[in-house]
């Protein structure tokens, strides 16, 4: 578990497939103690998911020296994950339950979780999204080999 000064800030963000889910999650994910900013969607009207990846991600990166983490919400969580991915330095992680949350962060150091409102139900998302925030990278010789192998790619 982080401890409390360790807590990365949560940029958030959803299309309208993901709004509700995305009002729901802000309101736990700050039970949780983390400081969330909403970088949209504020309501229900159709909105183009890489938009919103797009603008989560560069925040992720704009904050990356603070350790901060993206989450977002579109119907399935593809579209995001696949839009979020694009930006060099981004390692977004599709999850539909919390041992792909767990693992995405233990080995793969994921900045950025995603996930499907129309995939998952809230209660589930809400796990995934506390196991994914509050998991440490484990930065054993061969995680971190691997991770920097994958920036490489992007070179
Ligand atoms: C919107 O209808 C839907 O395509 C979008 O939310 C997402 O699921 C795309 O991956």
């Amino acid at each position: 578990m982080f401890n409390k000064k360790d807590k990365p800030i949560v940029f958030i963000g959803s299309d309208h497939a993901g709004y509700e889910a995305k009002t729901a999650l802000k309101s736990f994910i700050e039970s949780l103690g983390f400081a969330v900013t909403d970088l949209g969607a504020f309501d229900a009207n159709p909105i183009d998911y890489p938009d919103v990846a797009r603008e989560v991600g560069e925040k992720v990166l704009e904050h990356a020296k603070a350790g901060a983490m993206g989450v977002l919400i579109c119907g399935t969580g593809i579209g995001m994950s696949m839009a979020a991915n694009k930006l060099k330095g981004v390692r977004a992680a599709l999850c539909t339950d919390e041992n792909l949350a767990g693992m995405a962060r233990q080995h793969n150091d994921a900045n950025v979780l995603a996930v499907g409102a129309r995939t998952t139900d809230l209660e589930l998302m809400k796990k995934i999204t506390e196991k994914f925030l509050t998991t440490p990278f484990e930065s054993e010789e061969r995680h971190v080999r691997r991770v920097e192998k994958m920036d490489k790619i992007e070179k």
